[in-house]
């Protein structure tokens, strides 16, 4: 028996809506097939983005996307991808697969698209190549109302108003593919270049994100620049063994999904390793963890440009979405932005394609059902759940190429919030490949007289929505939930994320 407490008279704190942000990259086929086919494709658009994908995306509520990379960021001439279309300069994106790329997705269409999804856009500013006055004119491009030189550039290539922004990223994974910093050097230099980073509409303000790694860079930064920085981006990947040997997203044994839970539950030692250093020189915390990339990263599908990071996605990546999610609401405190990657066909992705085919994944569920929790407040639950995997010792991890110490995972994951019209919204992941969990919940400072919920299951481990089959996995009434005299019981099935929703 696994036992919760949930605490429901005790919220302060707000559940960012922005955790739930996005990540489209200049990657693959995420941005060009996926997202953006253009005004003369037959397949139906607007303004050049497919319908069925930016249908479906709008039913996530998402309130940013994150854009133009990754490390194609660090590349990216934003005045290549502007004006018009058939005029606009080819250029090679070598980070990913070698590929020739037209630019025909640009700011005008980045934005625009932000808009049609209604999400705030996150731009990551090009700091390893690009130069500080780059930046600068590209923020006075987009943000300024009056006439300059850059605000009369945007009228000419048709749109007189600024654009709303508020989300700015000064480089990416410079400590990488960015630039190959050192941290002292990129904390010098993000205090310069963020100097120019201005937001030219009377009235906004930027939210001004840095390039964060693991601890020691990340103690570097937040002692020589944390007043500069509202947020400070990190990354983590869960990726099973070695980069060479990540596994098939497909074809995995109980072993490789118990490896997969319990590298997804680290992200909750990263983010207190991570808090840990921030409170340090940010007590305050005004400074928010912007966790800009996370998601799984398993070997590309069969068949397909390496280059391109194409691949599936179970059962499997939905219980690490579920508990991600679940990680993130419980560090609201910290965690003020999260971009899971990617959006379309690439890495974890909510949507794959197939020529004008498209399929919904087990991640774009739990990201649907989960959106009740956006900027409701988060309720304190305490979990006391038996141990599914063991302990292991240091073992290669993703993003920042070192190791990392497994702990010992329990088999659930809950979080809780309270929404703006009091709704208590309860989430709860059971991580067993195989069996179901009786849990009890005690209900602290609330008296519940319904329960109802859904649930995200599958009949196995690896099973997946296909082209063929896109319906297999998808959410359902959940009726193994009842109110008790303490709160409720629930049976969650196996490999289950289940939101229960308390009246
Ligand atoms: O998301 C894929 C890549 O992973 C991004 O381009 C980069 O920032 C990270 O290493």
């Amino acid at each position: 028996m696994h036992r919760i407490v949930l605490n429901a008279d005790l919220g302060q704190q707000k559940i960012s809506r922005h955790i739930y942000g996005h990540f489209a990259e200049h990657l693959g086929r995420c941005v060009y097939e996926g997202l953006w086919v253009g005004e003369d494709s037959p397949m139906p658009n607007t303004r050049g983005f497919r319908n069925d994908v930016v249908d479906a995306l709008r039913k996530l509520n998402i309130p940013n996307l994150r854009w133009p990379g990754g490390c194609f960021a660090d590349t990216y001439n934003w005045k290549d991808g502007i004006g018009p279309r058939e005029k606009r300069p080819g250029v090679v994106n070598f980070h990913w697969g070698g590929t020739v790329e037209n630019n025909h997705m640009g700011t005008h269409e980045f934005l625009d698209l932000c808009e049609m999804l209604g999400c705030e856009p996150y731009i990551a500013g090009n700091m390893g190549s690009g130069t500080v006055r780059e930046m600068a004119e590209w923020l006075e491009y987009i943000t300024m109302p009056a006439h300059s030189p850059m605000a009369d550039l945007r009228r000419k290539n048709g749109r007189e108003e600024p654009w709303a922004i508020q989300f700015w990223g000064v480089g990416n994974e410079n400590w990488g593919c960015g630039g190959n910093m050192r941290a002292e050097y990129y904390a010098d230099l993000f205090r310069q270049y963020q100097s120019y980073c201005r937001h030219f509409t009377p009235g906004q303000k930027l939210y001004k994100v840095a390039c964060g790694l693991t601890n020691d860079w990340n103690d570097v930064l937040m002692r020589e620049a944390a007043r500069f920085m509202h947020g400070l981006s990190i990354h983590y990947y869960t990726v099973n063994g070695p980069w060479d040997k990540k596994g098939s997203a497909t074809d995995f044994n109980v072993d490789d999904w118990q490896l997969t839970m319990q590298k997804a539950a680290n992200i909750e030692d990263f983010i207190k390793q991570t808090a840990a250093i921030m409170d340090r020189y940010d007590p305050a915390k005004r400074v928010g963890i912007v966790m800009d990339e996370w998601g799984t990263w398993f070997e590309v599908e069969p068949g397909t440009n390496p280059g391109f990071l194409y691949q599936q996605n179970t059962i499997r990546d939905a219980l690490v979405a579920g508990l991600s999610l679940n990680v993130f609401h419980n560090h609201a405190d910290r965690v003020q932005v999260a971009n899971i990657a990617q959006t379309v066909n690439v890495l974890q992705a909510m949507v794959l394609t197939d020529g004008d085919k498209i399929l919904l994944t087990p991640t774009y569920h739990v990201f649907e059902m989960f959106k009740v929790h956006q900027d409701a407040t988060l309720l304190p639950t305490a979990v006391q759940a038996e141990e599914y995997v063991a302990a292991r010792g240091m073992i290669g991890t993703a993003g920042a190429g070192g190791t990392t110490t497994l702990s010992a995972t329990p088999q659930i994951s809950a979080s809780a919030s309270r929404d703006a019209n009091g709704v208590v919204h309860l989430s709860l992941c059971n991580l067993h490949h195989a069996d179901a969990a009786d849990v009890t919940c005690d209900l602290r400072g609330m008296t519940a007289t319904g329960v109802t919920g859904r649930v995200l299951t599958a009949p196995a481990m690896n099973t997946m929505n296909t082209f063929e089959q896109p319906n297999t996995v998808e959410p359902m009434a959940f009726g193994g939930a009842t109110l008790t005299a303490s709160g409720l019981s629930a049976t969650l099935p196996a490999r289950s994320v289940v939101v229960l929703k308390l009246t």
